[in-house]
Parts: C-alpha cells; structure tokens; sequence
C-alpha cells in the first residue's frame, strides 16, 4: 500500500441506544444480518452487521456506562459515526495516517465481532473518527 487511496470500505459504524430494536428497524429496511450480535468485552458494546446491496452496516451498542462509546452515544443518539477501511499493510498505513494528521484514538486491539481481527480508530481534526481494520 503506497497511499491511503488504496483503503478498500468494510463497514459504516452507527451507533443505537437499543441493538434488538435498531436491528429490527433495518431488517424492515431490506438488510440481511451478517453476524448476530456479539458482545465486545474490550469496549463494553454489542455488535450486529448487516448487510444490503454490498453496504455493511455495524450496530454498535454500549452495555454498561464506561464503555468506550458512552459519551459519543451522549452526542450522537441514533447515528452513523465513522467509516471503517481495510488494509493489508497495517504498519505502512498507519505511518501514511499518521503524516496526514489522524492521531490515534484507542489501543490497536483484537475486535470479536469481526473474527478477532485487529481494528484501530483514528481522528483527524477537518474529518473526525475513521477505523482501520487489519486484514
Ligand atoms: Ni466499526
């Protein structure tokens, strides 16, 4: 990977107060759930994807109040928050992030939800929050 042009999309993040009820909701909008949901220890939240024409959608949901999203979910409510890309080359993308300006926001830790690959998120001050997952 020479530029971040090469990140491919794996899923749009939205953030709900209620998975069971949220999951429903898009499930009445044609989405096919991909993987029921799953609780994510590290980040004290439950996890559904799903899915609809190619676009992967993640339900995420704070279970208990220090998760890692509880004050985003003050902010936000029902919303979509970040956009999650893949690389193959974690280390190179990380060194091409890092001189566009985005600045880690957490640890890089394993995500259950998605068969315990690695993900990171990153800001950047003019885009907010993305994730970058690990092939
Ligand atoms: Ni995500």
């Amino acid at each position: 990977m020479d530029t971040l042009k090469n990140l491919h999309i794996h899923h749009i993040g939205y953030l709900v107060k209620n998975i069971d009820k949220a999951e429903a909701e898009f499930v009445a909008l044609g989405y096919t759930i991909i993987n029921e949901k799953c609780r994510d220890d590290y980040r004290k939240v439950d996890i559904v994807f799903l899915e609809k024409e190619g676009y992967c959608v993640e339900l995420i949901s704070p279970y208990a109040e220090d998760s890692v999203v509880s004050g985003l979910m003050k902010r936000f409510k029902n919303s979509p928050y970040h956009i999650c890309y893949e690389t193959d080359d974690y280390d190179k993308c990380f060194e091409l992030l890092r001189a566009q300006g985005y600045v880690p926001f957490d640890e890089n830790t394993p995500a259950p939800a998605i068969s315990g690959r690695r993900v990171q998120f990153f800001t950047h001050p003019k885009l907010g929050m993305i994730e970058i997952l690990n092939g």
